[in-house]
């Protein structure tokens, strides 16, 4: 089966809520009526009801089973702007401000998340991956131990082995500590998406000592960090990609290694080769790209593309669903 299909079978069987804030944008709600229609998450849309029922009628839509909340009218928003206050006053920010600010569905939604009202929310079709990640950041936070929000690419091959690359799309320069979060975050969504166990490389254009550099002492200090905040990672670095996925050549290059060629998360030394080579792996291998999906916060909320379809919504919000599901240590 597809795995986006077999993606969307697991968030149904999990029964998880998605909040939806971009409701004036119709494939919101094309998204919203065919995720309730199917019953793949509980589906909460912001916006006022009457716009949204008017156009849902207009498009032909039916968003039976869709809740509709418009954050204007909803006697909770001062407890949501408490919430941003709090977590955001000792950069200045106001209760006054807060309040502006709760009315914006970008961060309406995330603090819907935040206090529990939902567990994930996905937007970006009309909005920048910055105003996204900037207003979970903002409203729900890290994960415990994580140090830095970043993305994974779910990399589907055309034999139908996954591979996650990250990250491609959000850190351009992360420091060695942050690199170790970001193989954390990595192995976890590898494992919530796949049930696989991860096998994650550290990569560099070395393996073992074969050269000597900046980048290359990064990759091993992260390596390093990563080993000590969790020992029981399959984990190792640094790592070529050949010496990573070539169980032969990891004997020779990278004796005794804890990833012995079996890597299925990849872990680049920045945006740059992260990007990159997940572009290459589409366009030349032929795998399909799934992704970016955004990983490190304390529960999720996911960025789209500005170009994506309904389909695309519907897609990442199951996929919000199992991550959410499993970051609550529900077995996925
Ligand atoms: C994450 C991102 C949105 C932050 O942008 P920004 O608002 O310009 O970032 P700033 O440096 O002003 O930081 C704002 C706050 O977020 C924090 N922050 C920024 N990036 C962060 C990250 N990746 N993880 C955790 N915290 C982060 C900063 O520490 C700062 O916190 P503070 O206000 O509490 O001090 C930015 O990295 C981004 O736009 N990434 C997308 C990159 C991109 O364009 N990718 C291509 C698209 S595929």
């Amino acid at each position: 089966m597809d795995v986006l299909q077999e993606l969307r079978n697991k968030a149904r069987s999990l029964n998880r809520s998605v909040v939806l804030p971009e409701g004036d944008d119709d494939r919101t709600l094309q998204a919203a009526a065919e995720l309730a229609r199917d019953g793949i998450v509980k589906t909460v849309v912001l916006g006022s009801e009457k716009q949204l029922l008017d156009r849902a009628g207009e498009l032909n839509l039916d968003l039976t089973g869709v809740a509709i909340v418009d954050p204007a009218q909803q006697s909770y928003k001062d407890e949501l702007a408490e919430i941003l206050y709090e977590r955001r006053k000792h950069k200045g920010l106001t209760l006054d401000q807060a309040r502006e600010m709760v009315l914006d569905p970008l961060y309406f939604g995330a603090l819907m998340v935040k206090s529990g009202r939902v567990q994930g929310s996905v937007a970006g079709a009309a909005h920048s991956t910055g105003d996204v990640i900037r207003a979970a950041l903002y409203c729900i936070g890290l994960a415990p131990g994580i140090k830095v929000v970043s993305s994974s690419f779910m990399m589907v091959m055309p034999t139908g082995k996954i591979y996650m690359y990250s990250d491609g799309a959000v850190v351009p320069d992360p420091d060695a500590e942050q690199l170790a979060s970001i193989a954390i975050s990595a192995a976890h969504i590898h494992n919530a998406l796949t049930g696989e166990e991860p096998v994650v490389a550290m990569l560099s254009y070395s393996t073992k000592g074969s050269a000597e550099g900046p980048s290359i002492d990064k990759m091993r200090q992260a390596t390093a960090i990563a080993k000590e905040l969790r020992p029981d990672l399959r984990i190792d670095g640094e790592l070529q990609i050949d010496a990573a996925i070539i169980p032969k050549i990891a004997e020779k290059k990278a004796p005794g290694s804890a990833v012995k060629g079996e890597a299925n998360v990849f872990i680049f030394p920045d945006l740059d080769a992260g990007n990159i080579a997940y572009k290459i792996t589409q366009r030349l291998a032929g795998a399909q790209a799934i992704g970016p999906i955004v990983q490190g916060l304390e529960k999720p909320a996911f960025d789209l593309s500005r170009g994506c379809n309904a389909s695309d919504i519907v897609n990442v919000a199951a996929i919000n669903a199992i991550v959410s599901a499993s970051l609550e240590g529900v077995k996925v």
